[in-house]
């Protein structure tokens, strides 16, 4: 098929763009500079914040599945978190609803979107199928703002129903280039000894490798399933089991405790939250309703193989 990847150049995109080409499928990259070591049939430009550009640019590549991996997380120097999360925010409503016009003008007949699996309200279970409310009232500003917007695109993209939508809720990723990788933000404050284990760590994170998100992509591509699906491993994991693990492993000290208030005063409110009272979401439907499954199925597998892998390319 042919297929349109927008946020060819990004983490996701990266990882993916090679996968999909392996499958069959004829790739046009959509970036917004040079980008020439991508390795894509073909490339063209567009940015999803110029509306009739993107239309010209989609158009130019006659897709028929239109891929949704774009994020602006990437802080630019100088941006505060705010900026990051604002501008991150925008193109996920703006943006959205521009490439949703643009494939739907290009004749696309399905659309495949990136959102995420920890924008749940901490209600009800410890852990969360697809139906679950999202924390759009947060109490925290950049937290509400996210939610609100993650609830905003996947409403875009799933109103759009001649795009056959479906929307793939990522866990926390982890992996090469990511904030857990182990020269990532996360990483490093682990390995430094400067991320704490905030009140009794029972909130849990569901990680996915980027590769297991992206494998789940290609399936997407080809398959007639449409709405929302969470795309994370399967043991979602406490903080006070995840976070002294990845120290021990990285031979970093042990993390300390503090209680949540310095917790959300050090961390920041997401950063508490995350380690206190988020809860997980489960792979059950993905499994049933697309097949799809993790090749790695914990994080605890994902993290040591991600450093053996490490070891061994050091040695
Ligand atoms: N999922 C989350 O909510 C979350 C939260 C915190 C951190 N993270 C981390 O963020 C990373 C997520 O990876 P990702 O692949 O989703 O994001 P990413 O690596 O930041 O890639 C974003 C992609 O979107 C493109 N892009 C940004 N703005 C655009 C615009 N206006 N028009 C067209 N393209 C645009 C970028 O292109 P350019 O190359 O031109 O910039 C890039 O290709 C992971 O490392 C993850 O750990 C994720």
């Amino acid at each position: 098929m042919r297929v349109l990847l927008a946020g060819a150049t990004g983490v996701l995109g990266r990882e993916l763009l090679p996968l999909l080409r392996k499958a069959g499928h004829h790739v046009t990259a959509l970036v917004r500079g040079p980008a020439q070591d991508l390795d894509a049939d073909a490339v063209v430009t567009g940015d999803l914040l110029d509306g009739p550009g993107l239309v010209a640019a989609v158009a130019a590549a006659r897709p028929e599945v239109v891929v949704h991996q774009v994020t602006a997380l990437r802080p630019v120097s100088g941006d505060t978190r705010w900026e990051v999360f604002e501008r991150t925010a925008h193109v996920r409503r703006v943006g959205t609803a521009n490439l949703v016009d643009a494939a739907r003008a290009a004749g696309a007949r399905r659309i495949v979107a990136q959102s995420i699996a920890f924008a749940t309200a901490p209600c009800g279970d410890p852990v969360l199928a697809e139906d679950a409310p999202l924390y759009v009232e947060a109490p925290d500003a950049t937290w509400a703002l996210t939610v609100q917007a993650v609830a905003a695109l996947e409403r875009t993209v799933l109103d759009a129903a001649d795009l056959a939508p479906i929307v793939l809720r990522y866990g926390s990723l982890y992996g090469q280039y990511t904030l857990y990788d182990a020269s990532g933000a996360i990483g490093q404050a682990v390995h430094l000894g400067r991320l704490p284990l905030v009140g009794d760590g029972a909130g849990l994170t569901s990680f996915v490798t980027v590769r297991d998100a992206a494998l789940a992509t290609v399936l997407a591509v080809g398959h007639p399933a449409t709405g929302v699906f969470n795309i994370v491993d399967d043991a979602p994991a406490p903080a006070h089991s995840w976070l002294p693990g990845y120290a021990d492993l990285l031979g970093a000290p042990e993390p300390k405790r503090i209680p949540v208030d310095l917790g959300e005063r050090l961390l920041g409110w997401y950063g508490a939250y995350q380690q206190t009272r988020q809860r997980g979401a489960s792979n059950a439907k993905a499994r049933r309703e697309l097949g799809w499954r993790p090749t790695v199925p914990t994080w605890e597998d994902g993290i040591c193989q991600a450093h053996a892998e490490a070891v061994r390319s050091q040695a």
